[in-house]
């Protein structure tokens, strides 16, 4: 048995029939703009030029992250400020009021695995600052008809190929008429598109087979340098000088075949199957010892990335549910180290113990019961 974290490409997806008009829908104001990208961080580059953030200015963000998130910021020269976490992955309010003074340009706001950042009065209150509010949704799906996130902000941020098998894809929504959009890329990122496409193909013919080799291989030092660095070095994420001095950060469209999977598939389908399937995980979940879910008995408000649970010793965990066949995300397990060590605990010690089990839309009863039972093993197993 291989339980992948993502979901494979389904047939009818690259060769079924458009659904709908093609066109996006996504919560928010009906007069908001939709702009296509190949990754998100390439619309946040956008989003600091629209905003008319420069080198030198600040903005805040909170200190569970990626390297992929501040990678706009750092190649433009942006200073970041990291506003901490609690360990319900919910911004600590009175953090960010102190840093108000440092006069930040803007807030980004998580929604972790499709839930809701709980940030409703921190939004006015940097709104009344003067700061972009930015909704990073990478962890969800944009559904139509809203789904309690995405629509507070000045724009809101997906991240396509995280929930669905497409090589490529990320969208921005822009809420506020007063951002004046740049012109968006028209080059696609031919390199990163053929391997993301090997990629697909290897986790069908995984899930198919029951073995996977790319689970093996991520254990080994090199092998995931060398993946990682194939996949960075065709994001193209180079700035280069325009005018002489400008810095310009490389970005790209959407590629076709992102744009023609993803038209095909039913996003709200996606949404109500993750969401189910976190609901099934969720009950389960009360009677293994050892594992607690991040989110307690919260319900995702939108399309879930997966269902992340702290355990004590995370790496044997892991390990053992790889032997097991089941593919354990665990999501940012060290920070940047742009983030500072002192007065962020909590998101350390998330990095350090969260494992995340997959609620993808190809998951099926038997296959979630699977995992709880290997998670239990695993947990009752490891010293
Ligand atoms: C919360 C969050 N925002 C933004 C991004 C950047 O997304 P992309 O890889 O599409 O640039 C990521 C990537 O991991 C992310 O986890």
């Amino acid at each position: 048995m291989y339980i992948s974290s993502n979901p494979s490409l389904p047939f009818g997806a690259l060769f079924g029939r458009r659904l709908g008009n093609g066109s996006e829908s996504c919560s928010g104001p009906s007069d908001s703009r939709i702009y296509k990208y190949s990754r998100a961080r390439e619309a946040v580059a956008d989003f600091l030029s629209a905003a008319g953030i420069t080198a030198g200015d600040s903005v805040l963000l909170p200190a569970y992250i990626c390297s992929s998130v501040l990678d706009p910021f750092l190649k433009l020269g942006i200073r970041i400020l990291f506003y901490p976490i609690d360990r319900t992955l919910s911004p600590n309010v009175e953090a960010v009021r102190e840093l108000l003074s440092q006069k930040p340009r803007a807030i980004f706001l998580v929604h972790y695995f499709g839930f809701p950042a709980g940030a409703g009065d921190l939004i006015q209150e940097c709104r009344e600052n003067g700061l972009w509010i930015v909704e990073d949704c990478a962890h969800t799906l944009p559904v139509p008809d809203g789904c309690g996130i995405g629509s507070a902000g000045d724009l809101t941020i997906y991240s396509l190929s995280k929930l669905l098998p497409v090589p490529d894809g990320a969208l921005v929504v822009v809420n506020n008429p007063k951002l004046e959009w740049p012109e968006t890329p028209t080059a696609v990122n031919k390199r990163l598109v053929f391997i993301n496409m090997l990629w697909q193909a290897a986790n069908a013919v995984e899930v198919s087979s029951g073995f996977s080799f790319r689970t093996r291989l991520r254990d080994k030092r090199a092998a995931t340098k060398m993946i990682t660095g194939l996949r960075e070095s065709s994001s193209g994420g180079k700035p280069t000088l325009v005018n002489g001095s400008r810095s310009k950060y490389q970005r790209f469209q959407m590629s076709p075949l992102a744009n023609r999977i993803r038209s095909r598939i039913d996003l709200a389908s996606v949404a109500k199957r993750r969401q189910e399937n976190y609901q099934v995980l969720k009950t389960a979940m009360k009677g293994v010892r050892g594992a607690t879910p991040v989110f307690g008995d919260l319900d995702p408000a939108g399309a879930p990335l997966g269902f992340p649970i702290l355990v004590d010793d995370r790496e044997d965990v892991r390990l053992k549910l790889i032997a097991a066949g089941v593919d354990p995300r665990p999501v940012w397990s060290g920070l940047p180290r742009e983030v500072p060590i002192a007065g962020f605990e909590d998101a350390r010690y998330i990095a350090a113990h969260n494992v995340v089990l997959p609620v993808h839309q190809n998951l099926t009863p038997k296959t979630l019961s699977y995992i709880v039972s290997a998670l239990e093993r695993a947990i009752a197993t490891s010293q």
